[in-house]
This record gives structure tokens, C-alpha cells and sequence, in this order.
């Protein structure tokens, strides 16, 4: 297992996925480490879906593609992963991007550090924000008031030694 800094260092944006699925141990690794994460105020107000169904990953995908102009059978949302996560909080909550974004990275990490792949998701959102995902919404299994915000796809990676993008790390100033 790889430390945090190792894995923070190591993780890319993996888009190409072995299919066979993780295993249970590691799946609920990487559960527990986004629950692990802080929210404002202790809130809490996040849900998390794990869907595996292929079939019901590729019915979304189609919905999505057809949000963003793409063709479903040329471009994948999901890139295949035999797991995609949807993360949900409550809608319109002030804190709720701040804490679904840190519950992601959680996601991320404890998945790199099992040298597992992972790509944040946020064009899922293009569909799920319309009237039509109502009845996907409510297949989210969240509470009522909930939406998904934000989806991570997760698996084996099929594509290894992805090089960093590079970062622009002069954005930094101090006051002293
Ligand atoms: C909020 C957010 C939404 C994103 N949505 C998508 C997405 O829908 N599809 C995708 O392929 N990558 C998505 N990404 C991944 C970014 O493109 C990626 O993190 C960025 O290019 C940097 O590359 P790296 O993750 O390999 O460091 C998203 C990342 C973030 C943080």
C-alpha cells in the first residue's frame, strides 16, 4: 500500500479499465476512506451509490452523450469500469461541492494507494441537473432532497505510467 504522498503523487485520471471488478476488501477500503472524509459542520449530507450494473451504466451513458453531443458508441462516460460511484448531497446546500469534492479525492487517493484507477466525473451532471433523471435520481437510493453531484469510475487500470499534467506552481504568493 502506498503512502499519502505517494498516492498523491501517483494518481492520474485513469480512462482505460480492466473489466474485472475489484475486490470486496478493496472496495470497502475505499468506502470507508470517503466516509472518513470531513464535511461542514459535520453534516454529513452526502450518499454514495456503488453501481456495477454494466447494462444500466451503459443506459446512462446514452442519456448523458445525448446531453453533451456526443456519440455513445464512440465516447464512454464511464470508461468502462466495472464500478462507478455516484456521490449525492443535499440539493441546493451551501456546503455540499466543498464536501463532495473532498469525499471524491478521498475516493481517488485510497484507490491509488492499492495502485487501483480513478476518474472524477462531472459530466454526469449535465444530464442528472434535468427534469428527464428524475426517475434515475430516485434510483440513486438518496434521500428525497438529494441529486448526484459528482460520479467516480474505479477499476483495475488497463493503462499504466500515465505522465502528470504538468501543474503551474508558481500560483503561490505569501504574506509574511
Ligand atoms: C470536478 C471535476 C470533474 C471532472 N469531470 C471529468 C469528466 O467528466 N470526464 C473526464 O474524463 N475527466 C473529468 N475530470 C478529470 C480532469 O479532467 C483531470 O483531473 C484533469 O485533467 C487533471 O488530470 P489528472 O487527474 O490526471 O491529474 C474531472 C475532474 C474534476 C476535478
Amino acid at each position: 500500500m502506498k503512502n499519502t504522498l505517494d498516492a498523491i503523487r501517483d494518481r492520474r485520471s485513469c480512462r482505460a479499465y480492466l473489466p474485472n471488478m475489484i475486490t470486496n476488501d478493496e472496495l470497502s477500503k475505499i468506502l470507508d476512506a470517503a466516509f472518513l472524509s470531513p464535511s461542514a459542520k459535520n453534516m454529513q449530507r452526502r450518499h454514495l451509490t456503488v453501481i456495477t450494473n454494466q447494462a444500466y451504466l451503459d443506459e446512462l451513458n446514452i442519456k448523458i452523450c445525448a446531453k453533451i453531443d456526443c456519440d455513445p458508441h464512440e465516447y464512454h462516460v464511464f470508461y468502462h469500469a466495472p464500478v462507478v460511484v455516484a456521490l449525492s448531497s443535499l440539493k441546493g446546500d451551501r456546503w455540499c461541492r466543498e464536501d463532495m469534492g473532498i469525499m471524491i479525492e478521498n475516493i481517488c487517493l485510497a484507490a491509488e494507494s492499492m495502485d487501483i484507477g480513478s476518474v472524477i466525473l462531472g459530466l454526469p451532471q449535465r444530464y442528472f441537473e434535468t427534469k428527464e433523471a428524475t426517475e434515475d435520481i430516485k434510483k440513486m437510493g438518496a434521500p428525497e432532497d438529494y441529486e448526484p453531484i459528482l460520479f467516480v469510475s474505479l477499476g483495475y487500470k488497463a493503462q499504466k505510467d500515465i505522465p502528470a499534467k504538468p501543474r503551474d506552481t508558481k500560483r503561490i504568493s505569501y504574506i509574511k
